[in-house]
């Protein structure tokens, strides 16, 4: 039973989005405290059974109310003073280099209901901004961040407070309307980690995913570079088909005179690893599901399904979506 219960509690921990995997500076240091608590923790848990131990079991009665008024001075007082000050200098100390200076590329990334706004190239703003800057490279979904920089991130949120998390690669940072908040990023390890939104924003809150693309420096120009061109394959029967049934309206697709800027930037969908925020494995097939049954696929999502387009028209959607890489 315990096998079991193990391999259920901890099928989660599969490395991309776990504590646990050092892949960033900031969780590296997260993850040396929590040991060091951890370890700390355990050795007072003992010394108290233990001590619980001697004078009931072992000697009990033969200690005085004077030993007794010493142990609530010395180990109620003075011990838990010594040892909180002590991790709180520590945990001081590392304070300083994770909010250093960056030196890697500013990455505005907005929190929406029920998904992530990716604005590559941005210009940094100092101090504390209402609004998170524009003008970059857009995309959704999937932030791609270079090796051994420390990238700037600006997190914000036009709607309700969301937080930002890639719990392989940093701590959290909320995403709080009226407010531009700066995490600064230092991947270490190569990969795909995920993120999450990690403050419940609403209906869909659990499937606020994103995935994070640690890549070498030259990648991540060529990535940026190719999400800055316009879309892939302008013509495609899709393309009408999109348009004539309005997903133009809240959707951009760069290239063509799709304009929408409500919902996610579809220019490179093809690109991305997954569909819905997280949700699905980036195919042709989940695309045409998600927009027939996107109330069932991901219910809560501020996009409409679109259940009485026929299958042929979803799929040929799907297909031109699909390719634009
Ligand atoms: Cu966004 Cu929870």
């Amino acid at each position: 039973v315990l096998a079991i219960g193990a391999a259920v509690g901890l099928s989660g921990c599969n490395g991309a989005q776990s504590t646990f995997v050092d892949a960033g500076a900031e969780s590296g240091s997260v993850l040396v405290l929590f040991w060091i608590m951890l370890a700390g923790a355990t050795l007072i848990w003992l010394l108290v059974i233990g001590l619980s131990v001697y004078v009931t079991k072992v000697k009990p009665g033969a200690h005085g109310e004077r030993a007794g008024i010493r142990l609530i001075v010395w180990g109620g007082c003075v011990f838990p003073v010594v040892v909180l000050g002590a991790l709180l200098m520590y945990g001081l100390t590392m304070m300083p280099g994770l909010r250093g200076a960056a030196d890697g590329p500013v990455i505005a990334v907005s929190g929406e209901r029920f998904w992530w706004r990716v604005n590559y190239g941005v210009e940094g703003t100092p101090g504390v901004a209402k609004a998170l800057p524009t003008g970059g490279v857009e995309s959704a979904n999937e932030l791609y961040l270079p090796i051994g920089r420390r990238s700037e991130i600006l997190v914000g949120s036009p709607d309700v407070i969301h937080s930002f998390w890639v719990p392989s690669i940093a701590g959290k940072m909320d995403a709080i309307p009226g407010r531009v908040n700066r995490l600064v990023l230092e991947p270490t390890r190569l990969g795909v980690y995920n993120g999450v939104c990690a403050e419940f924003c609403g209906e869909a809150h659990a499937q606020m995913g994103f995935r994070v693309v640690v890549v070498s420096e030259a990648d991540y120009a060529a990535r940026v570079a190719a999400e800055a061109a316009p879309a892939s394959v302008p013509d495609h029967p899709g393309r009408p088909l999109f348009m004539a049934n309005g997903c133009d309206a809240c959707h951009t697709v760069r290239g063509t005179e799709a304009e929408g800027r409500i919902g996610p930037d579809l220019t490179h969908l093809g690109s991305r690893r997954t569909l819905g925020a997280g949700l699905l494995p980036m195919t042709a097939d989940n695309i045409a599901r998600f927009v027939r049954e996107t109330d069932h696929t991901k219910p809560g999502a501020e996009m409409p399904a679109f259940p009485d387009l026929s299958e042929a028209d979803a799929a040929a959607i799907a297909a031109w979506l699909g390719a634009l890489t």
